[in-house]
């Protein structure tokens, strides 16, 4: 069976103290949360990735990603962190494709894709994101452009590869807005990424394949999300700045 997920994603908030306190916070939360087939994943700015997967160590259900990493193994590209880098650090998941990359640094899907590579090559699991705004939901074309967010980011892997990545469905429109997917339009989505998964894959890479949620997701909505058949989880921006609301998303999985 899939693994249900839920990851935090900092972004660029908190500094190294705070970053390290709110970590020892949650580590000491979830311990008794998480079960058997469910993992939870933080993911600080790179700075502090090392310190927190030192402190993950302790706690087998409790891992570390990076929010985004360079598609060359190494170079003169000054400000950037390579796979390997990232990996060498303690890592076991990059995200890669958020909107905001997209948006801000102008990061295509053929990009992605070279992104996706260099992280499977190092061992590292992608959490990739896709996710349409609202003027492309307005105007009826987020089916089409989800698939080709797929078929051009990650659908050139085999199935072998494949397996190993974790998608992400983040409506932009829902991001830091408030304004959540209702459950109905996450599992209509979900369900068509699974199913575009399976046209390509077979229906068991698509059975095993986790689909997380994100976009204003908080306490109050995960339960509802966390319950549709092909929500797997969520990944969590401004409530996994909070110790306590991270954790109580956590708990909804077993609500
Ligand atoms: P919010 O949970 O703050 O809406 O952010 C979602 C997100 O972008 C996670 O990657």
């Amino acid at each position: 069976m899939r693994k249900k997920i839920v990851a935090g994603n900092w972004k660029m908030n908190l500094d190294y103290t705070a970053g390290l306190s709110l970590f020892s916070e949650v580590l000491n939360m979830v311990n008794d949360e998480v079960r058997g087939d469910q993992e939870v994943i933080v993911c600080p700015p790179s700075l502090f990735v090392y310190s927190l997967a030192q402190l993950a160590k302790q706690n087998s259900r409790v891992s570390v990603g990076a929010q985004n990493g360079h598609q060359a193994d190494s170079g003169a590209y000054t400000g950037e962190i390579s796979a390997s880098q990232i990996k060498s650090a303690g890592a076991e998941y990059v995200i890669l494709g958020h909107s905001e990359r997209r948006q801000y640094f102008a990061e295509t899907n053929q990009l992605l894709a070279e992104k996706t590579n260099a992280a499977l090559k190092n061992d590292l699991k992608p959490i990739f994101c896709i996710g349409e705004t609202l003027d492309e939901r307005n105007q009826n074309i987020h089916f089409q452009l989800i698939k080709t967010q797929l078929e051009e980011g990650v659908f050139h892997l085999s199935a072998e590869e494949f397996a190993k990545i974790v998608l992400a469905y983040e409506p932009v429109w829902a991001i830091g807005t408030g304004v959540t997917a209702s459950p109905e339009q996450a599992q209509e989505i979900h369900a068509f990424i699974r199913s575009e998964i399976a046209a390509k894959y077979g229906a068991e890479v698509a059975q095993n394949t986790t689909i997380l949620y994100g976009g204003s997701c908080n306490p109050k909505n995960a339960a509802e999300l966390f319950s549709q058949a092909d929500i797997d989880g969520g990944l969590i921006g401004g409530a996994s700045l909070k110790s306590r609301d991270f954790t109580d998303i956590i708990k909804a999985f077993n609500k």
